[in-house]
């Protein structure tokens, strides 16, 4: 870090980043991009002074770093609060810097008038290259202080940066990235569902003309928050733009006393001049090293076996027990009993808020089965919706007010179910004794934490309540953790719908998805990749017939798809044949030979015509290679197109070997299996032929998926 005659410079790997942070002057972000060797902030603000367009302001107001109303800039405000319909107009300007770790910036801005000041925190993390944003605001006046906006930050967005992506997507059918039509004005994604949201992942991707996934200067913005969000781009009429994001308040809901403060969620954003795929991996860099527990990153992530799909609400001692017998012969190491083993849950309109063990299903409480799982080798997972309470509850009947609520106003319908109050003290303790009570009884090792509705109206006691909502959560999953360090916790929310950078800071795993359907997981898990690693995305083997799609795929297809994630199943292994068993089971041998380099390698999406979907990952010292490829609807030529493999050593050879499907087989003989050693002891071909030359794919029925092995030798 430096500092010259009021601007500071960050470094970190390939990025670089000017604060302008004069005393007395509103902050700005002079530069942050690739890095630059040579930054001199007064030139380059020489560089960028702007001049005097007719019909326009005789001086420009300058962008700040949150674009306060009262600082009269044109397009969305950053900030904007009031008292009362008086003080709305505050301007910051710097009073303080403190540097509290290297890399670390805090830029304490006052405006004396409307009693506002709002400290920035900037973080340029040395490590993964990302840069974290944060703004706090106190109240240093002496009246309550309504405030409608705050984002994390206001920053302005390169204007090579044509391309725009947000994403869109649906239950069942999370992260699609969406291409974002040229515009002038704004592009805002307001989310109100009072969770992350299977349609409003609060994240962008922008990119030059030119970027692909392999070259190209690129930017991502992901807000970590788990609550309502606001996502907006300005693209000013005088070309200038801005990417601001932070959280949606319901009127009146972000109200200070003089005195109390507000903290924004973290805006987290990346840079690259290498691709989308580079950025992908300074965002999973950053997850793995500065966002997930550190102990449990660092573990193997044992293969799951869940038990929604396979028994949903019908649990049966011996059922469980065979399943879970089945369960470890094919190689799992964690049993998860999901929903229906609590309270009256009978099905999914009873029973939520009773967190004890079914009299009826479980008269000798969970103990034989954790005992039965544990005995075969395996961890003991358990599902929670901790959140939420159903009318026909004892929880409900004895406590109907500490539900979120409008007054006057009915409860939006939403599977049966009510969202619990966390802002109250009490809910929040209810829930830690019971949770903390079941999992200091049994020798529980994981917990799927389940969410299942929108919150319409998060009301408490007359007033909005949704941030309250958020933060009370993490609160209560970080009371929980205390107690039980060594607990696994998975975000799931009906699948992807609360999977963020503020869970994970609390959780370990997300559950990505609730379609088991693997050619719509090919595309979900491709949307997710962008900001999530594999080793946090959940990622199961379902049933033969998609119980959500009806889509019936080979257990080839679905193994190679699971393959990359966090590996799990979700089927009745009881239903299935012998010969899918097996397939499975060697599917998940194939994954423990190569978890290590799967959950910590380099990541890498390859660019591909629209049928087909490629991934891949590299080691670090790029001895080794796996790359999947799938054929996902069949294509429009006579024979399918060539891999270009990414990440590799040009000057070094690779043996190449197809791993999966074992055996594998072309559709018409003599294919090029046979010629080229592909599906024996392998093609050796230089890393520079494998990346720029490609290697031509064998004719594939579609929905078949490869994976490719490479060996540097
Ligand atoms: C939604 C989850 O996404 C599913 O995996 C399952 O746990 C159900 N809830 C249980 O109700």
């Amino acid at each position: 870090m430096q500092e010259r005659n009021g601007y500071i410079c960050l470094d970190a790997g390939g990025t670089s980043l000017v604060l302008a942070c004069h005393l007395g002057q509103r902050p700005s972000l002079l530069y942050w991009g690739p890095r630059l060797s040579l930054s001199d902030p007064d030139t380059m603000r020489a560089m960028l002074t702007r001049q005097h367009a007719p019909g326009s302001a005789d001086v420009e107001v300058p962008g700040s770093l949150i674009n306060e109303l009262g600082s009269g800039v044109a397009g969305q405000p950053g900030f904007s609060a009031h008292r009362s319909g008086e003080d709305w107009a505050s301007v910051f300007a710097v009073t303080t810097v403190r540097r509290p770790a290297p890399n670390t910036v805090e830029l304490v801005c006052r405006d004396e008038n409307t009693g506002v000041q709002a400290t920035h925190i900037i973080h340029l993390n040395p490590d993964s290259q990302i840069l974290v944003c944060e703004t706090e605001i106190e109240n240093i006046g002496d009246s309550p202080l309504s405030i409608e906006r705050c984002s994390a930050a206001s920053l302005p967005l390169d204007p090579r940066a044509t391309r725009l992506f947000g994403f869109t997507g649906r239950w069942a059918g999370e992260f699609q990235l969406e291409p974002i039509p040229p515009f002038t004005g704004s592009y805002v994604r307001d989310n109100r569902k009072g969770r992350t949201s299977h349609d409003s992942f609060p994240a962008l991707i922008c990119g030059a003309a030119e970027t692909n996934e392999q070259n190209g200067l690129c930017f991502g913005f992901h807000l970590g928050w788990s609550g309502n969000s606001r996502v907006c781009v300005d693209r000013l009429s005088d070309g200038r733009s801005f990417v601001q994001m932070g959280e949606l308040f319901f009127p009146g809901e972000m109200s200070l006393n003089p005195g109390e403060t507000y903290r924004s969620p973290c805006l987290y954003a990346g840079v690259s001049d290498q691709g989308f795929s580079a950025l992908s991996r300074l965002f999973h860099s950053h997850v793995q090293t500065a966002i997930l527990n550190d102990r449990i990153a660092q573990k193997p992530r044992p293969i799951h076996y869940n038990t929604w799909e396979a028994v949903y609400f019908d649990h049966d001692r011996s059922t469980l027990f065979e399943l879970a017998e089945k369960a470890a012969d094919v190689g799992a190491e964690r049993f998860i009993l999901d929903d229906g083993w609590f309270g009256g849950r009978r099905g999914d309109k009873a029973g939520l808020g009773d967190w004890w063990p079914s009299p009826d299903v479980y008269p000798d409480g969970l103990g034989p089965l954790v005992e039965h799982v544990t005995g075969l080798g395996m961890e003991f997972g358990l599902w929670f919706e901790p959140e939420m309470v159903n009318p026909d509850s004892d929880l409900y009947r004895a406590h109907p007010d500490w539900v979120l609520q409008a007054d006057g106003v009915d409860q939006v319908p939403f599977r049966g179910q009510y969202t619990l109050d966390l802002s109250r003290p009490e809910v929040c303790d209810y829930l830690f004794d019971r949770l903390h009570k079941v999992l200091s009884e049994y020798e529980i090792s994981y917990i799927k934490w389940d969410m299942n509705r929108d919150i319409h109206h998060p009301g408490s006691r007359g007033r909005p309540a949704g941030s309250q909502q958020t933060r009370a959560l993490y609160a209560l999953i970080e009371r929980l953790r205390a107690h039980h360090p060594d607990l696994e916790i998975e975000s799931c929310s009906s699948g992807g719908g609360r999977a963020d950078y503020g869970i994970l800071r609390h959780t370990d795993r997300i559950w990505t998805s609730d379609s088991n359907d693997a050619l719509d997981r090919q595309r979900i898990q491709r949307g997710a990749s962008h900001f999530f690693p594999l080793a946090v995305m959940g990622a199961h083997v379902g049933p033969e017939t998609c119980h959500i799609t009806g889509r019936r795929l080979s257990m080839q297809l679905r193994v190679a798809t699971a393959l990359f994630g966090h590996m799990g199943m979700e089927l009745d292994l009881l239903q299935e044949s012998a010969a899918d068993l097996n397939i499975l089971k060697a599917g998940i041998a194939l994954h423990k030979r190569h978890r290590d380099l799967i959950h910590t390698g380099e990541f890498h999406r390859l660019e591909t015509p629209d049928h087909v979907n490629a991934i891949g990952v590299v080691s670090d010292d790029q001895s080794e290679a796996l790359f999947s490829w799938c054929n996902l609807t069949g294509h429009r030529e006579t024979l399918p197109g060539r891999v270009f493999f990414a990440g590799l050593d040009a000057a070094k050879s690779y043996r190449t070997r197809i791993v999966w499907p074992d055996p594998v087989r072309s559709i018409s003989r003599p294919s090029i299996l046979e010629g080229t050693g592909l599906a024996g002891e392998g093609l050796i071909a230089p890393g520079e032929a494998l990346m720029h030359l490609g290697l031509q794919i064998p004719l594939l029925h579609p929905e078949t998926c490869l994976i490719f092995h490479l060996q540097k030798i």
